[in-house]
């Protein structure tokens, strides 16, 4: 049931803090702060190169995991959403590990990709939801999502819950790599066990983010921003308003912006800019400034002392808490999540059922 919410996503969104946080304690042992995978004796350091598949808001949580295994474990990593997969006739190599990411653990596509990767000699990785799904039936290595079941069409607890895991999984593939000291990975694990509060917090910011949702709701065209790890969740955050909204939204790489999407901007197309303190702060703040110089509106989305460095001048801004960068991503979806509901919301839509989508596309 909904309980006391007036839609599954909003309920669902408010699960994240407990279903994450029940996602994370199969990966990590707290006791001795290692992480772990469910299957311990999968062996990850033969593994040269992960290719990851997977469709819509799936995708852009592998998207993240990109960044973090090429970091963190030093492995190359292709990515390709899973209805182009196959028709690009990838190279798999030998060594290969082939990464599916699903909700439902049913989606078209992303199966038919899984099958050919496995036909192709890969090793197959499933990050998925549904435990009884076939998809989680055909993986040599489950890696399950605890997020309980997601009825909005629009997934949220499903995509932070699968980023936990990702993390996890990041962390993993680096140890056995040689490339995380005991010493780091306590800090990892560290780092991800404040995700849980992290999102409560978040979650705090949601009547600030409701008030300005009028902002949004009226405009015909919105552009999202982000860098790095946070890129995928200027992506995610254009789905979710196209989805639920129906307002056209646009995600872009902030320093891909000046190479041609800067000739979008005036004064009528709100630009929210994904910018938490860390290594790419000041970049992503230099791209925001040339929007502001051109006349453009941006809602900054920040933790407080990004605000207090470059809130000026701001349409909006949304304060989150202060997080180590690699949770970003995960604390980062709650606003994200939420304005596209409010959005919704004020503009009527059905925010559960949005037209022309289903929750499982079974449909190649
Ligand atoms: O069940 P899956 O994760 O495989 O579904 C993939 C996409 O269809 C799904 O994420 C879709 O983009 C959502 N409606 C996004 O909110």
């Amino acid at each position: 049931s909904k309980g006391n919410h007036r839609h599954y996503m909003l309920k669902e969104i408010y699960e994240q803090p407990v279903v994450v946080a029940q996602t994370l304690r199969s990966y990590m042992r707290r006791i001795d702060d290692q992480v772990s995978l469910p299957i311990p004796d999968f062996d990850l350091s033969a593994i040269r190169r992960v290719t990851i598949v997977a469709c819509g808001t799936s995708f852009y949580a592998g998207m993240v995991a990109k960044y973090w295994f090429e970091q963190f474990a030093r492995i190359p990593v292709d990515i390709d959403v899973a209805s182009e997969f196959r028709y690009r006739e990838p190279v798999l190599e030998p060594g290969g590990l082939a990464l599916f990411i699903s909700q439902s653990g049913e989606t078209a596509d992303t199966l038919a990709a899984l099958r050919h990767a496995r036909a192709e000699g890969q090793k197959i990785a499933v990050v998925v939801n549904v435990p009884t799904s076939t998809m989680a039936r055909e993986a040599d290595l489950l890696l399950p999502t605890h997020a309980g079941p997601e009825i909005g069409v629009a997934s949220t607890k499903a995509f932070t819950c699968q980023l936990a895991v990702l993390a996890a999984l990041a962390a993993n593939l680096a140890r056995a790599k040689g490339r995380l000291s005991p010493e780091e990975e306590k800090k990892v694990v560290r780092h991800l066990a404040e995700a849980p509060a992290a999102l409560n917090a978040a979650l705090a910011y949601d009547e600030a983010i409701e008030s300005m949702a009028g902002v949004i709701a009226g405009a015909r065209d919105v552009l999202y921003l982000g860098r790095g790890p946070d890129y995928p969740l200027a992506l995610e955050g254009a789905l979710k308003l196209k989805e639920i909204s129906y307002i056209h939204a646009e995600g872009y790489a902030a320093g891909e912006m000046k190479h041609g999407p800067i000739a979008l901007i005036d004064d009528a197309v709100p630009v929210i800019v994904i910018a938490p303190s860390g290594p790419l702060f000041e970049k992503t703040v230099s791209n925001m400034q040339e929007v502001q110089a051109r006349g453009g509106k941006v809602v900054l989305i920040s933790d407080y002392d990004g605000i207090a460095a470059a809130g000026d001048g701001c349409l909006a801004t949304i304060t989150m808490p202060k997080v180590h960068p690699l949770i970003a991503p995960l604390v980062y979806a709650v606003p994200v999540q939420l304005l596209a509901y409010h959005v919704a919301v004020a503009k009527g839509t059905d925010v559960d059922q949005p037209r022309n989508l289903a929750k499982s596309v079974t449909v190649e």
